[in-house]
């Protein structure tokens, strides 16, 4: 047979080989070459799946910061506690900020006199003059104080202890237009006015106006307790009409004369 011929003889195998493969079914070539399936090795298993990951915890949200409000009351009483001597306290007093006043204040006004004085004054709140000075009752009112205690010989310039005087309020800051503190505010400086009053130490106490008295005692009514000993921190106090009253009102003179009477008389005791 010619080469012609062999091929056509393929060519009609081939052929007649895909027409019996058609009606078997065979509807789709999938490769070149046959593959014997019988031959093959054993199926393998089909690998398993991944062991599942643990399920991811169902996301927290991260909580925003919690801004608890600091209780003034508190953060001055710890800043109060925490200081050793006076000067531990002022510097206590300039970095605390939680009181209004300090942001309209030109000064902090803590104190002045004799810190071994046997009296300690305490008074109300700074004025215009005392917010510029930065130091306690230098306006009037503080003048009229210093002649009224240099007349039962005590006076804020003695280096001498006997016949010295030592000056506070219970605010350090000047309240605008110098209106009375409020009871919120009053209540913040408490730590610091005790805590000044125990580290100075003095023998006797003399609260001036009401701010003081409802500091030291929960009261207020200064005209009815002016002249009444009493005691606080476990020492003599007495109450007594503030200076600027007296400057209004001349003639209650004569009932602070009578208390700077009763002064001189418990210091000499
Ligand atoms: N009045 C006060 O009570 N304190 C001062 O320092 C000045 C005026």
């Amino acid at each position: 047979m010619g080469i012609a011929s062999d091929i056509a003889a393929d060519w009609h195998a081939a052929l007649a080989a895909l027409a019996w493969q058609l009606d078997a079914g065979v509807d789709e070539a999938l490769s070149d070459t046959p593959v014997d399936r019988y031959g093959l090795p054993e199926a393998q298993p089909a690998p398993r799946p991944a062991a599942a990951a643990p399920a991811a915890r169902p996301q927290t949200p991260t909580p925003e910061p919690v801004r608890t409000a600091l209780d003034p009351v508190a953060v001055a009483a710890a800043a109060a506690a925490a200081a050793r001597t006076l000067d531990d306290l002022r510097e206590a007093v300039a970095a605390f900020d939680l009181c209004e006043l300090k942001k309209g204040a030109r000064n902090t006004v803590f104190s002045d006199g004799n810190p071994a004085a046997r009296l300690l004054i305490l008074g109300e709140a700074p004025g215009r003059d005392e917010d510029l000075a930065g130091r306690p009752f230098v306006g009037r009112a503080g003048q009229l104080l210093d002649r009224m205690f240099a007349a039962i010989g005590l006076s804020r310039q003695s280096p001498d202890a006997e016949s010295a005087l030592y000056i506070t309020n219970v605010m350090f800051w000047r309240p605008p237009g110098n209106r009375d503190p409020e009871p919120a505010e009053i209540a913040m400086m408490k730590p610091f006015v005790l805590r000044h009053i125990e580290l100075a130490d003095p023998q006797v106490i003399v609260v001036m106006g009401n701010t003081p008295l409802s500091c030291l005692t929960g009261h207020r009514g200064i005209l009815r307790a002016r002249g009444n000993w009493t005691t606080a921190l476990d020492r003599p106090m007495l109450p007594m009409t503030h200076p600027a009253y007296l400057l209004r009102n001349p003639a209650a003179k004569r009932d602070a004369w009578a208390d700077l009477l009763a002064i001189r008389e418990r210091l000499r005791g």
